[in-house]
């Protein structure tokens, strides 16, 4: 067995969730980068805003954070593990441990909702075990998926067809299959961008709130700072791919939230 790559790591990094050293992305190799030099570090259980203007970053600084695109410089150690330069199967197991929620949920509206929470469990089981859900799920399945779909307030749902749910019901139906994959890092893309301000505070509410209640951290991107503020603990400012704030949301902090009172 090869030696932990967590063992390379300097001695500051070890009880951190994720360190982001010099990150510079760019999509074409010569090509302007559009993160240039950024550093972060973020620890379990925080509450992080991102904001910025269109074109700033957001969704490439996630996609670089969930190992789905390649950094051209720089360094990104998500859970001890050097995220950014590992491959194949030791990628696929360190993604396992980061869930991803999209603007647009990417659930599969012809199926019952429990169908789409239990793909958060894909990750975790046999191929066969996989294809036997698809036809049949047990009743412990069903029973984590209603205990995931609780969590989110939609328990009586369990056996609907996702596409008679409405946009804010799907979009937590989206959280409660993240709940399932029980990630530790939990990236989202502008998750309410399409939903009405009320029910998107709703989702916000929820979603910073589970994250504090399961230690996951949480990377949020969104164009509307007065949620960010409210919401979360910590808020990041992207502008042409430099970060020009770090700072504390109104939100108190979670116990792992840095220095903040
Ligand atoms: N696949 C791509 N090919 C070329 N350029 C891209 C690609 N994806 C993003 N870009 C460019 O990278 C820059 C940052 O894009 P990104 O999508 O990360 O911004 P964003 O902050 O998420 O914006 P928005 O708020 O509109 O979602 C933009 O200038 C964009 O045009
Ligand atoms: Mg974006």
């Amino acid at each position: 067995m090869t030696a932990p790559e967590s063992a390379a790591l300097p001695p500051g990094d070890a009880g951190r969730l994720l360190t982001v050293s010099s990150l510079s992305v760019a999509l074409k190799p010569g090509a302007a980068p559009i993160i240039a030099g950024l550093d972060l570090a973020i620890e379990a259980g925080e509450t992080v805003a991102l904001i910025g203007p269109s074109g700033a970053g957001k969704t490439t600084l996630l996609r670089a954070l969930g190992g789905q695109i390649r950094p051209s410089a720089g360094a990104i150690v998500f859970n001890g593990a050097p995220l950014s330069t590992l491959s194949g199967r030791r990628l696929r197991e360190t993604r396992r441990l980061i869930g991803f929620v999209a603007q647009k949920h990417d659930l599969v509206e012809p199926l019952r909702v429990h169908r789409n929470v239990m793909a958060g469990a894909l990750g975790r089981w046999s191929d066969l075990r996989a294809l036997r859900y698809m036809f049949w799920a047990t009743a412990s399945e069903l029973a984590e998926a209603r205990r995931a779909l609780d969590a989110v307030g939609l328990a009586e749902k369990l056996k609907e067809p996702t596409s008679a749910l409405s946009g804010g019901e799907q979009q937590r139906v989206a959280i409660a299959r993240a709940l399932v994959q029980a990630p530790r890092l939990l990236l989202a893309d502008e998750p309410v961008a399409s939903l009405d301000p009320t029910t998107a505070a709703e989702v916000l509410d929820l979603l910073t709130r589970l994250c504090r209640e399961h230690d996951m951290a949480l990377v949020c991107s969104l164009h509307q700072p007065d949620l960010a503020q409210r919401f979360f603990g910590r808020i990041l400012e992207l502008q042409g791919g430099r970060l020009v704030r770090d700072g504390a949301g109104a939100t108190p902090p979670s116990a792992h939230d840095p220095g903040r009172a």
